[in-house]
């Protein structure tokens, strides 16, 4: 099987420039990103989503950084193609910007990512510039930003009245001008996400942000329909694993209790 070539941020600037979609996914493991890496996706994110889809948290705010670099370690030995971005979880970046530039060094230097995402506009300018300062590549995030919940009184889409949407609009050109490599848009408005993704020139990557954005990015856990209990307008499952999982299991369960397993096929025998 021929290996693409490694995923930089310059490979992902001029797949913008010709306008080629960027695939990003969640991984949080060594398997699934050796999955995601050969099937070709472009970008692997290990998200602060993993405090709900593997931890079981109610939301990403309990997520710490040590908690990221655990599952950035598994994602990044299986030295991906991908370009690996790690997430930098609640209050590691916010505090101060020597506080973000020292945990974004660790996701890079522990955890072995090659960018770190974090979320917010303008407000976080000081702790952008100091991160880029430090030559580690920042991916922005704006719209629906979920360490904001309770700022935002809920997993709202933003954007949709006209002085909203202006504002987001300012909030991404200043995300280029301070230095981010790309960005994400979450839960907008399509028509939104398409006048952003005009007006910059670095990648857009749209979650519930409609399909004019340069890429996008799923939960690795929600495209594969690993939770029939999650069903947002914006996800689209391309399997149903929880189920497959469940019938495995419960037929596991039957030939053990029954005692059908192990059969001679499966055991080891003196002759
Ligand atoms: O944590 C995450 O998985 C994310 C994506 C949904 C963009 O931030």
């Amino acid at each position: 099987m021929s290996r693409r070539r490694k995923t930089t941020v310059q490979t992902l600037l001029s797949m913008k420039q010709r306008g080629d979609k960027i695939v990003m996914l969640t991984a949080y493991d060594y398997q699934t990103a050796l999955l995601e890496d050969r099937a070709g996706v472009d970008m692997i994110l290990v998200g602060d989503s993993l405090g709900m889809v593997v931890l079981g948290y109610e939301n990403t705010i309990p997520v710490t950084l040590e908690e990221i670099v655990h599952h950035l370690r598994g994602v990044s030995h299986a030295r991906p193609q991908a370009f690996v971005v790690g997430d930098l979880p609640f209050m590691s970046y916010q505090a101060s910007p020597q506080d973000a530039v020292r945990n974004a060094g660790r996701l890079v230097k522990e955890g072995g990512a090659e960018g770190v995402k974090l979320e917010g506009g303008r407000r976080m300018e000081a702790v952008i510039k100091a991160i880029v300062d430090a030559n580690i590549p920042v991916m922005g995030h704006i719209g629906l930003t979920p360490q904001s919940v309770h700022h935002l009184g809920g997993m709202r889409v933003q954007g949709k009245a006209p002085a909203d949407a202006d504002k987001l609009v300012e909030e991404a050109l200043f995300l280029e001008e301070a230095g981010c490599f790309s960005m994400v848009l979450e839960g907008m408005p399509l028509q939104l996400a398409r006048r952003i993704t005009e007006r910059v020139s670095i990648p857009t990557i749209g979650i519930g942000a409609g399909r004019y954005c340069d890429g996008q990015v799923l939960v690795v856990n929600d495209l594969l329909g690993m939770n029939d209990e999650f069903d947002a307008k914006f996800v689209k499952r391309y399997a149903e694993v929880g189920k497959q999982m469940t019938e495995a299991f419960d037929a596991y369960i039957k030939e053990v209790k029954e005692g059908s397993f192990p059969d001679p096929e499966h055991s080891y025998s003196t002759d």
